[in-house]
């Protein structure tokens, strides 16, 4: 995938080497300490059903494949933005229990002033009581906490068999949530899945198409992030919703009423929310013109559609990175991360 946001695409950096870069992401170089390898570790937010999107999410910010709600790393990335991502924490100490966490605490001899410790326990059963393992863990660091105002925030991931320590350098805003799709569009997608879906390819200061943008959701996350996008919309009606809705409120963008088959120009990238059920918009061979068109314009794109089209995108001229599959009630919901194949050199 050239010039793909994906560090997962080249792999991880080795110590002392720098991140291949993320395209706008948080290029760093892999710390050392005392000839020590720093490692970093990811926590996944979310229901099972959005695992594999929050799992992909998380791979293209960071290039770490998380292993259920954890991912571990050699190099930080910024998830301010994340949708899924709740934090990157620098690891401290780990061990298999509580037991194991606290002694390999105690013999980093951690000294910090003003910490804070959360506790995170994901589902489906809580190993310990967090207050307990708070409360060892103090003991075992050097220096006080300050729950009021800390100026270090620790993180306990406490997973049956896996607890780990560390410091957070970064966490998620969860600023998708202050756009509110209208609630007389059906088909709008969630902000969160909107949000993840543009993680996938764009970071700020990209420029970004959604050539199918219904009532602007992709478009309003884009301008959130600091990513200049144009949304296209078939629909003179939604068109003029979107415009309603993402106009005043994110500056930057433009929503166009036409046709997604036939814009021009070039982008970083695409967000394409495709048409599916019962639309009489849907015609015979409405994806293959849309993203044959879309493949002329941008290197990369996330396409969701209402079943596998990994036959349509390589027609259409782009290869398939990866898929994740979201379910909800009505429908399950296949997220085609692709790029376009680089030219020999
Ligand atoms: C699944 S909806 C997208 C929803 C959007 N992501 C949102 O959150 O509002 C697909 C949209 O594609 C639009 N559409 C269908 N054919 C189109 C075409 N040829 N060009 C542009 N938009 C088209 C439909 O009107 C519909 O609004």
């Amino acid at each position: 995938m050239e010039g793909g946001r994906s560090a997962g695409v080249s792999g991880l950096a080795r110590p002392g080497e720098r991140q291949p870069s993320l395209k706008g992401g948080w290029e760093q170089t892999v710390a050392e300490s005392g000839g020590r390898a720093v490692s970093y570790f990811f926590l996944l937010s979310g229901p099972e059903e959005v695992r594999e999107l929050a799992a992909l999410e998380l791979w293209a910010l960071s290039g770490v494949e998380a292993e259920g709600v954890c991912g571990v790393g050699q190099v930080a990335a910024d998830v301010i933005g994340a949708a899924y991502t709740r934090f990157c924490a620098e690891t401290i100490a780990a061990g298999a229990d509580l037991e194991e966490l606290v002694a390999a605490t105690e013999a980093a001899g951690v000294e910090l002033e003003g910490f804070n410790i959360h506790v995170w326990q994901p589902a489906p059963r809580a190993p310990e009581r967090p207050m307990a393992a708070i409360v060892r863990l103090a003991d075992a660091i050097e220096g006080r906490p300050d729950l009021s105002h800390p100026r270090v925030e620790l993180a306990v991931v406490a997973q049956a068999g896996h607890w780990r320590l560390g410091r957070v350098v970064s966490a998620a805003s969860r600023d998708w949530r202050q756009w509110k799709p209208p609630v007389d569009f059906s088909a709008a997608l969630p902000p969160q899945i909107a949000r993840a879906m543009l993680n996938l390819v764009a970071a700020p200061g990209d420029t970004l198409l959604d050539p199918c943008c219904g009532v602007g959701t992709v478009v309003a996350q884009a301008a959130q992030r600091g990513v200049r996008a144009v949304g296209v919309e078939i629909s003179k009606k939604l068109a003029g919703r979107a415009a309603e809705c993402v106009y005043g409120a994110r500056p930057g963008v433009l929503i166009v009423a036409g046709d997604g088959r036939e814009i021009g120009g070039r982008f970083d990238a695409a967000v394409v929310d495709l048409p599916y059920g019962r639309s009489s918009l849907i015609t015979q061979g409405l994806y293959g013109d849309l993203l044959g068109n879309l493949s002329g314009l941008v290197q990369r794109a996330a396409v969701v559609a209402a079943e596998p089209i990994g036959q349509v995108l390589e027609q259409a001229g782009f290869g398939q990175v990866r898929m994740a599959r979201v379910r909800s009630n009505q429908l399950t919901r296949y997220v085609h991360l692709v790029g376009r194949p680089t030219p020999a050199s």
